[in-house]
């Protein structure tokens, strides 16, 4: 049957004939279909409804979202939850006007999580780092029942020791790499840095040479969807520094802002829909190296799905309606006095899988 189309009409009349009903086809979508979908509220997700892009998306949201959930109700491993938890305390060990007492609401959770892991005999730095937070936690908070009792069964746990260094947190005088010339003593020297110099906001120069960097990085197909939106007027600073949620004990002590801000509107394929939070990343990794060889220190901060907060943000950074900020990163000249987490990594093992 193609064949005979084919000679009745030839090959360029139905080439023409496909091209023109794809272009008719897109010009139905974006004057007529769409601006209805973006009018009636629901819309888009009935659109959606059958689409097996999202719909694989939403299925795997599920699983993982029962999985972690029945960990966490049966007590069982869950090495994401501890790393997460410890660095929750880590960072309010470092916290300059220190709480008598924090992390009540997951302090038992923890000491859990990390009895579970040492009962199955886990044994890696990881653990060591948990055990050298928790056991400074236990010696500076002031007593509560809920972090007696958690106290009273860390005791029991025995503690694991890798070695004689202890992964609890260390001033920025003591982040020391021999040769930061070097790409290894770089990626090592950075630390998330949350306590900068007052008022020294490093200069424009410096930072546009970070950006400029953070160009180079690959983005898909080189379509480049981010930009880096910066802000280093105190005033705007310190607006900015208080909307993330992650900066809940140090927002005063962020002198400078940046944005990484995403831009949807680069391709009309629904499996391209990552692209920009990855090619964004990717661009804001670059960023923060490139500010560490510098002599500048970053902090990034996760900016989570949150209606009102990204109204905030697009009105103090104007942005499109196609835009979104990935992340934000805090950065600046390091304060002497201020502490750095140790935040351990997963050792080589659990990192990969070859073949
Ligand atoms: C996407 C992203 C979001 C982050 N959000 C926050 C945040 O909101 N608050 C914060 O204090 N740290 C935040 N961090 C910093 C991490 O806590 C930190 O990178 C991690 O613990 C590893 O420590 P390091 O960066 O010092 O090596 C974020 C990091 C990333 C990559």
């Amino acid at each position: 049957m193609k064949s005979i189309i084919r000679k009745i009409f030839g090959q360029r009349f139905i080439e023409n004939s496909y091209h023109s009903y794809l272009r008719f086809r897109e010009k139905w979508h974006y004057a007529f279909i769409y601006p209805i979908l973006l009018k009636i509220p629901y819309a888009p997700n009935l659109y959606f409804l059958f689409s097996k892009s999202f719909g694989s998306e939403m299925k795997m949201f599920i699983g993982a979202r029962r999985d972690y959930l029945k960990k966490q109700h049966r007590q069982q491993e869950n090495l994401f939850l501890l790393r997460r938890n410890i660095h929750r305390i880590e960072k309010g060990l470092i916290m300059k006007n220190r709480r008598k007492i924090f992390a009540l609401d997951y302090i038992e959770e923890t000491v859990f999580l990390l009895q579970t892991l040492v009962n199955n005999k886990h044994d890696n730095l990881q653990i060591q780092w948990a055990f050298d937070i928790l056991t400074q936690y236990f010696e500076v908070t002031a007593s509560s029942p809920k972090r007696d009792q958690a106290q009273h069964i860390f005791k029991q746990l025995s503690p694991i020791s890798h070695s004689s260094k202890t992964y609890a947190p260390f001033g920025v005088s003591e982040n020391t790499e021999a040769d930061v010339n070097s790409f290894d003593a770089l990626v090592r020297k950075r630390k998330s840095v949350r306590f900068f110099e007052a008022g020294k906001i490093p200069d424009r120069t410096l930072v546009d040479k970070a950006v400029e960097l953070a160009g180079l990085a690959p983005s898909s197909c080189n379509r480049q969807p981010f930009s880096f939106r910066i802000i280093d007027d105190a005033e705007l600073a310190r607006k900015m520094a208080k909307l993330p949620a992650g900066t809940t004990g140090f927002s005063d002590e962020l002198v400078a802002m940046v944005a990484v801000v995403g831009q949807m509107n680069v391709s009309p394929s629904l499996s391209d829909r990552h692209l920009m939070y990855i090619d964004a990343s990717l661009a804001a990794m670059n960023f923060m190296l490139a500010l560490e060889n510098l002599g500048i220190a970053s902090c990034p901060l996760n900016w989570p799905e949150n209606k009102t907060k990204d109204q905030e943000v697009r009105q103090l950074l104007s942005l499109s309606e196609f835009e979104r900020p990935i992340m934000m990163i805090a950065y600046g000249y390091a304060a002497e006095d201020g502490k750095l987490a140790y935040s351990v990594r997963k050792p080589l093992e659990q990192l990969r899988k070859y073949n």
